[in-house]
């Protein structure tokens, strides 16, 4: 790729210079650079370069490439780089600011040593109540300090202006007024496209070779990262089906991970309530609020999956003197007489199977002397009876009451019916019902069928709670692990930052209990004390952190978990987790800080407090940091510096790619140092456009999984993202298992985990290819790996071929020495569209030198004895 990146920039920078052909003859020393951003897409589109030999004609690079963007504020709304200033300083540094809109009193600072690769930006609010705009920079050789200076309009036309000073950027003086602006020397330059404004500055020329070369890579990387099938007729129009010759060396074989595949558990997508969590009612806890949804459906209140059916009588929402205070609110019913019911639809109705129990459980409260009955019906969506229980002796303040209901017929739709037996009023809260048969039986469990699912991919590890989940939306939706334990009636639910409700049913306990049943290692994941980059309730609407004088507490939580996991029964932690059913330890030996938090340094600072403290108390837990959202950029390159510098044993990289992206960089792991810190890969996917999850994208994702393999000694863990997601209430795609109440559906993309996950091992055998046709293109779409799982004995060779043509394969086996000719071959082959494949797994035999035509577009994984 080299090669063909030098050469196509040799030519760029050729007919570049034909381009200014009369004013370059030969590479000049210097030139000028005009940095701006426009105002398109609402300011957001970052920061763009033009360049000039003369200041008057003047080539706008890419021609809108943009090489920084503004990080501040809510997605949608914000992110906005306004008016940037560059100024080259005293310290070789290049300094950007701007504003970031027209209301917040906040500018933006960032460095560069190139133009090219930008450092974190800061965000120093330099006014309280009014704003900051046409900020510009200076230096002050006398007193050594930088000058800020800024226009404020105080919410009206009159302008004022400001300055402030500052020795290190983060600590800035008080803003003083100032008569004029004095060195805001922005030009209105013309441009291919129309006119901008922003700064000019002369450049040496390798400054101006530095921003084309970097607009070139990326404009070839987009070229390659979006190769899709749909072109493999032309791309590969004469191809013929390769051969492919794999030798096995053992003498290069090394030790790997062999908790590689794991999955990664959020509640996005419906995929706790309303999903794996097998409580069938809906608003159980009458907790639903407006703010759920941020205003935006305003049928989502206290009232939300309830009606009141029959009869006449009242049903209102109250909180008080509530069942518990982090419950507030619960249903008052008062009717005239028997006959009216309080009805829950569920999550888009109620599935039941016939012959199955069904356990419900309310609190109740009975404002009246005398002892009240209550009759729970299921009924189908036409009104028949299913199954029905009655729940006597209702007396007195809230207390708890169950029933058990044995259902005649199977329903996708039912709902659940609460009939109050005498008039007058009763008070209703946490209407639970669960299906008896929940995953191993659990109480307050998991739905079955879903959560075989998730263990049929043999996981062997599950991060959880999220994701975004996880460090929330502002500060205070931070998913607080302590406020998911104990008594369901006790725990916290909470907005959930995907636009919907989290009752916290499905909590640390269970996502613990899971983990063990499953045989997986836990992998949680606390916020970092930030919650998430796009959230805006830190200062002046920008991401914040938890508040210093707070952290000392939050670091205690923290550790309270891993005592909560792993503490004996005394301890105060430990004895929770024993009172839950649990004396025995979870074992946890993981634990994730921060989610990809953008890397400020209000993230490092609490993230190393955090990670300092865990470390000195508890080394025998591996801390996993993080690095951002993405393979690249800022974030990836500050968090990995923060995790050198602090040696983090562990981080958790994010990357949602195209097709094109896994196959361009399978050589991705292979250039890592294998001194520094391990790999979690905690979110990864294949998308294309319109996100659909297909054999193309699934074949993508075995190619990397080859390369994860192949780099098993430095990427320790990988889990797909998302997991899970509810037909009709799914936010993200793709996913790798969709569901709705009846059904599950894992995708070819699951197929594919399961495979590996299947059939795993824990040593990498490197191998020798060769191929008929060495064409890159080609070479890049066949990817194998053999790994042996030393506790069966087996060896595992994956073939992946993302071509359209059959492939050849002569496997020489004789390495391995004695292998037994029983085999096991599965192989997942269509076309590249196909969403609905699954695998074929057959017994075949193998020889020593063995010889298999495989499909076009396949993965076929072979598994046989090696024979000791
Ligand atoms: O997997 C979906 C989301 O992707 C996760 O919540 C977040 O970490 C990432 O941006």
């Amino acid at each position: 790729m080299k090669k063909y990146l030098i050469l196509l920039i040799a030519s760029t920078l050729l007919s570049l210079t034909r381009a200014g052909a009369a004013e370059m003859t030969k590479e000049p020393d210097s030139a000028y650079i005009f940095a701006y951003a426009s105002l398109k897409n609402g300011g957001r589109n970052g920061l763009h370069f033009a360049w000039s030999i003369d200041r008057k004609k003047w080539h706008a690079i890419g021609p809108e490439y943009s090489y920084v963007r503004c990080d501040y504020g809510t997605w949608g709304a914000q992110k906005r780089m306004l008016t940037p200033f560059l100024f080259y300083g005293p310290d070789s540094l290049w300094h950007a600011v701007w504003s970031v809109n027209e209301t917040d009193g906040v500018v933006v600072h960032v460095t560069s040593k190139d133009l090219v690769y930008w450092r974190r930006q800061s965000y120093p609010i330099l006014m309280q109540k009014e704003n900051c705009l046409l900020p510009a920079l200076s230096f002050d050789k006398e007193h050594g300090k930088f000058i800020v200076e800024w226009k404020s309009t105080n919410g009206g036309a009159d302008a004022t202006y400001y300055r402030s000073s500052t020795l290190d950027f983060k600590n800035y003086t008080p803003p003083e007024r100032v008569a004029k602006a004095t060195f805001d020397n922005r030009h209105t330059i013309r441009l291919e496209n129309g006119e901008e404004n922003g700064t000019v500055h002369k450049v040496s020329w390798n400054v101006i070779k530095g921003l084309l070369h970097a607009q070139q890579q990326a404009a070839y990387e987009q070229e390659l990262w979006s190769e899709k099938t749909a072109e493999d007729g032309i791309r590969f129009a004469s191809l013929k089906p390769i051969d492919v010759e794999v030798q096995i060396d053992m003498e290069n074989k090394k030790k790997i991970s062999d908790l590689l595949m794991g999955v990664f558990f959020e509640d996005i997508n419906y995929a706790a309530d309303g999903g794996l969590y097998a409580e069938l009612v809906q608003n159980r806890d009458f907790e639903y609020r407006l703010s759920d949804k941020k205003g935006s459906d305003t049928s989502w209140h206290s009232y939300k999956a309830w009606s009141l059916k029959g009869g006449k009588g009242t049903f209102k929402i109250d909180s008080v003197s509530p069942l518990h205070p982090n419950n507030a609110h619960y249903a008052i019913l008062n009717i005239e007489k028997a006959g009216t019911a309080l009805v829950n639809a569920g999550f888009d109705g109620i599935p039941l199977k016939a012959g199955e129990r069904y356990n419900v459980s309310l609190f109740a409260r009975n404002p009246q002397e005398k002892a009240r009955a209550l009759l729970i019906r299921l009924a189908d969506e036409h009104g028949k009876l299913l199954g029905e229980a009655r729940i006597r002796a209702i007396k007195g303040n809230w207390r708890k009451y169950k029933a058990t209901i044995s259902v005649k017929a199977d329903a996708a739709k039912a709902s659940l019916e609460i009939i109050p037996q005498e008039a007058g009023e009763i008070a209703l809260d946490m209407i639970s019902l669960f299906p008896e048969k929940t995953f191993k039986g659990r109480k307050n469990g998991l739905r079955a069928d879903l959560a075989q699912t998730i263990a049929d991919l043999h996981p062997r590890f599950v991060r959880f709670p999220g994701g975004c989940v996880a460090h929330g939306d502002g500060l205070g939706n931070m998913y607080r692990w302590q406020n998911t334990i104990g008594p369901l009636e006790a725990r916290v639910p909470q907005r959930n930052l995907w636009n919907y409700h989290q009752t916290a049913g499905l909590g640390y306990f269970e996502y613990f209990q899971f983990c063990e049943d499953i045989g997986a290692e836990p992998v949680p994941v606390v916020p970092a004390g930030v919650p998430c980059q796009n959230s805006s309730t830190g200062g002046a609407g920008q991401q914040g952190g938890v508040p210093m004088a707070e952290m000392e507490a939050y670091i205690q939580e923290v550790l309270d978990l891993i005592e909560y996991a792993n503490g004996d029964t005394h301890t105060v932690w430990g004895k929770k987790r024993a009172e839950a059913g649990h004396p025995k330890p979870f074992n946890l030996k993981y634990i994730g800080i921060g989610n990809e938090d953008l890397i400020s340094d209000i993230f490092e600072e609490r993230f190393t407090m955090i990670f300092n403290r865990v470390r000195e108390k508890h080394p025998e837990i591996t801390v996993i940091g993080t690095v951002g959202p993405s393979f690249e950029g800022t974030d990836y390159t500050e968090g990995w510096l923060i995790a050198n510098k602090l040696q983090v044993p562990m981080v958790d990289e994010h990357y949602y790619q195209s097709p094109g992206w896994f196959i361009h960089n399978q050589a991705y792991y292979d250039k890592y140092d294998r001194s520094k810190a391990k790999v979690y890969l905690g979110e990864y996917a294949a998308h294309l456009p319109g996100r659909p999850s297909n054999l193309e994208t699934a074949l993508a994702e075995a190619i990397h999984l080859t390369s994860l393999e192949r780099n098993g000694d430095v990427v320790s863990m990988a889990s797909y993202a998302p997991l899970l997601a509810k037909e009709d209430h799914t936010q993200w795609k793709p996913d790798l298992i969709y569901f709705n109440n009846t059904e599950v559906k894992p995708t070819v993309g699951y197929f594919v985990q399961q495979i590996y996950g299947q059939h795993a091992g824990d040593i990498y055998l490197p191998t020798q290819i060769r191929l008929s046709n060495t064409e890159e293109a080609v070479k890049k779409r066949l990817a194998i790996s053999v790994v042996r799982d030393t506790k069966s004995g087996d060896a595992i060779v994956k073939i992946v071929n993302l071509l359209p043509v059959s492939t050849r394969v002569a496997l020489n086996l004789e390495p391995l020495g004695n292998i037994s000719t029983d085999a096991l071959k599965i192989s997942l082959a269509g076309n590249p569209e196909d969403e609905a494949l699954r695998p074929k797994s057959t017994p075949i035999a193998v020889t020593k030198n063995f010889k298999d035509e495989l499909p076009a577009y396949s993965f076929t994984v072979l598994r046989f004895k090696i024979v000791e």
